[in-house]
């Protein structure tokens, strides 16, 4: 038995990282600045996207995406099987969130599902890359190219995901944006923050003042040396700007990033062989041919019926053996609030309802030693055999 707790996840940071942080908070510089306008320049290199806006969270990066290409009213689809920024962004945008089901292989978004739901004033579509396996993107552009609606990826989980040889967030394809998180268990970080990446330059230039409060020049040009402090308002904004602490984080993260992701498809690899007798236990399903699975989550299903204990109760036993988990996540319909909204209750989404029931987060990050990844396997194994 593990003498210290196994966390489901756990950021890695470099020491160059925090000598970086130290740096801007001596040089008197902490706000946005030239580690922020660095770190979205390597960003967009990274993805091969025109623009990368950084954001101090994805959840502010899909309300200006969902703001940039939707008006009050427009209907917005997206999954269930997602956090509640998903949603919220949509609503806060002052559009309406339609929820569709989802594919019980790959938990993603159904294509099929999506184009039942659209009506004359849908107007977006925001798939979710769950867990970094990308979504089934030809059938989704095809459906938004015959309804003319912009597609915003949200790809939280998807840093280093690919689809067919294009990378998430590579831009590519008419009002396309895509969405990252930096939150700590993601897949890198910058303690908060997020990164919008784009080629759609109208809603590039929106986003990015929207950001700043809608002004057309940040801090850094207005208070610098050769700044000049009168600014413009273009269009009412928000506070979503990331700050150089951040950044100078980000920016050395994103140079661990391939191997960070090489170290969470080992370890999920050695979970697939370990589990893969485990009556009762569904594991995730391999990746698309041509795609490339960003590994954010590791998600195997409990079938507590062959099992006998339920999801909830596993996690219970896990933490006897001093390990922990985590649960992502309920199908939103069923959260009291989003009920009220989008007038679903249980029995609308039954795939994501079952899904949500079954499925279970084990521990994957990159720092993970081989001996942490024993102690999962053996725990689970005792478990569920
Ligand atoms: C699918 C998904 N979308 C959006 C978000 C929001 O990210 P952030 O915490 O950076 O706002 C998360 C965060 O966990 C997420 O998992």
């Amino acid at each position: 038995m593990r003498t210290d707790f196994l966390p489901f996840s756990k950021p890695t940071i470099s020491e160059d990282a925090i000598a970086d942080v130290c740096d801007s908070i001596r040089s008197g510089w902490l706000a946005m600045g030239p580690k922020t306008v660095d770190f979205e320049k390597k960003f967009a290199e990274y993805t091969g996207a025109k623009f990368a806006i950084s954001v101090n969270s994805a959840t502010a990066g899909l309300h200006l995406a969902v703001m940039a290409v939707t008006q009050p009213g427009d209907e917005v689809i997206t999954t269930p099987m997602t956090f509640a920024s998903t949603v919220n962004a949509i609503i806060y945008a002052g559009a309406v969130p339609i929820l569709a089901d989802i594919d019980p292989v790959t938990l993603n978004i159904d294509p099929k599902k999506i184009a039942e739901k659209i009506t004359s004033k849908t107007k977006a579509v925001i798939p979710v890359h769950f867990a970094g396996r990308p979504c089934n993107m030809d059938a989704i552009e095809k459906i938004a190219q015959e309804h003319n609606l912009a597609i915003i990826e949200d790809s939280a989980h998807a840093l280093g995901a690919s689809y067919h040889g294009k990378k998430i967030g590579s831009g590519k394809g008419p009002r396309r944006i895509a969405v990252f998180s930096f939150h700590p268990t993601k897949n890198i970080t910058t303690g908060e923050g997020g990164m919008i990446t784009t080629d759609d330059e109208k809603a590039a230039d929106q986003m990015s003042v929207q950001r700043q409060n809608g002004m057309d020049k940040g801090a850094w040009n207005r208070f610098g040396a050769k700044g000049k402090s009168h600014y413009d308002i273009f269009i009412p904004g928000l506070k979503y700007q990331m700050m150089d602490i951040q950044a100078a984080i980000g920016r050395d993260q994103l140079k661990y990033l391939e191997k960070f992701n090489k170290r969470r498809t080992e370890i999920i690899e050695k979970y697939n062989t370990a589990f893969a007798g485990i009556d009762g236990l569904t594991l995730p399903a391999p990746i698309e041919k041509g795609c490339v699975h960003s590994w954010h989550i590791y998600t195997p299903l409990l079938d507590s019926k062959k099992l006998g204990f339920t999801r909830d109760e596993f996690m219970e036993k896990m933490k006897e053996y001093n390990i922990g988990t985590a649960y992502h996540y309920q199908a939103l319909h069923l959260f009291s609030g989003y009920a009220k909204i989008t007038g679903l209750k249980k029995g609308d989404m039954p795939v994501a309802e079952e899904i949500g029931e079954k499925i279970v987060s084990l521990p994957l990050f990159p720092a993970m030693t081989n001996e942490d990844i024993t102690d999962v396997i053996e725990a689970v194994t005792n478990i569920c055999k």
